[in-house]
């Protein structure tokens, strides 16, 4: 029975295709698993591992409630998913979910909408009682008899069996401008295990710097209320694009990153800033294909302040750096 309803559940999410259709059936799909978990989620047990804080089991389910997010990564998933199955008919497809929290959110709406021939899994998650929450929820819906295995892991340092090709690698451990969650720690650690066929999701991650005003710049702050999409939001007219700094995707881990540190060039700062003191980090999600996400459709692409001009307008340049050795955080060098 809950798989039907499942099943009409991610169907109108895959269909949907206006805002308004986007938060309804997110909204259904927060609802139904409301009504399925027996476990109440805990809001103290956050994790810190290298490379960032790993969500409490409360603060992972709540990202079911970032509607767009939650729409637009299902989409790009099942597209991807489609497209394996069509480019391995004879066998079944090996997806690794990096972080799936209690509710496995990216893969188990979708279950039921692959036959269970098709589908091989690893789930990990490094919170006991997100793996336990999602071992119950499988066992509710009937769907754990799909190939599914649930690990508690840390997924930065996860090591995949010998005999399993990731064919697509899902990782959604993120915050805004990249900075608390182990996105690119655990991006990391998957990319080198992805073989050139591999799907990486989101493909894309791209890390902007601007300079603008902070406080008019659209940002989500109440995913359950205010969702808007990006042709809905007025942008801030003096806006000012500086560069885009970096990409989080397939190819960055074979280039430029060697260690847990990026550092940008330095950038001349504007003498007149009165229309944009602030500098600022703007982030996109490009998901899978042609499906994005864009500034402030989600909290995790918010945008981010690193500092205001008023405070460092002796100087004339400034560069960024952006460190994941331990919690990712954003800081900065000023040259006179
Ligand atoms: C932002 S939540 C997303 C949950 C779910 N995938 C979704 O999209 O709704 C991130 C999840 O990743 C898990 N996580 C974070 N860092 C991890 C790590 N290093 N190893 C394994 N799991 C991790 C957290 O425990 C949390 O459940």
């Amino acid at each position: 029975m809950y798989k039907q309803e499942l099943t009409v559940i991610v169907q109108s999410i895959i269909a949907s295709n206006t805002v308004d259709e986007h938060v309804k059936s997110a909204k259904e799909l927060s609802d139904f698993y409301s009504k399925i978990s027996s476990v109440e989620h805990s809001v103290s047990n956050e994790t810190l591992v290298k490379g960032g804080i790993a969500l409490s089991s409360s603060g992972a389910a709540d990202c079911v409630d970032d509607y767009l997010r939650t729409v637009f990564f299902i989409k790009g998933i099942y597209k991807a998913l489609t497209q394996l199955c069509n480019h391995f008919p004879e066998r079944s497809v090996n997806i690794l979910y990096a972080g799936c929290g209690p509710y496995a959110t990216l893969i188990l709406p979708l279950l039921p909408l692959f036959d269970k021939s098709r589908i091989n899994a690893l789930l990990l998650d490094i919170n006991a009682a997100s793996i336990a929450s999602v071992r119950n929820l499988l066992s509710v819906t009937g769907l754990d008899e799909y190939q599914l295995q649930l690990i508690e892991t840390d997924a930065t340092t996860y090591t995949k069996p010998n005999d399993f090709t990731i064919d697509l690698a899902i990782s959604e451990t993120m915050h805004y401008a990249l900075t608390s969650e182990p996105q690119v720690a655990i991006t990391q650690n998957i990319v080198s295990q992805l073989p050139p066929h591999g799907i990486l999701i989101p493909e894309e991650i791209t890390i902007d710097l601007a300079y603008t005003f902070f406080d008019h710049e659209p940002a989500l702050k109440n995913a359950k209320q205010e969702v808007k999409g990006h042709k809905q939001m007025q942008p801030y007219p003096h806006h000012v694009f500086v560069d885009r700094l970096f990409t989080i995707n397939k190819e960055l881990f074979s280039s430029i990153i060697h260690n847990s540190k990026i550092e940008s060039k330095f950038y001349d700062l504007p003498a007149n800033f009165e229309n944009h003191p602030d500098i600022c980090i703007f982030t996109k999600i490009k998901i899978f294909n042609n499906i994005e996400l864009k500034t402030a459709e989600s909290y995790i692409t918010n945008p981010y302040c690193v500092v205001s001009l008023y405070s460092i307008n002796d100087y004339s340049g400034i560069q960024l750096m952006y460190d994941f050795s331990e919690i990712p955080k954003w800081s900065y060098n000023l040259k006179n």
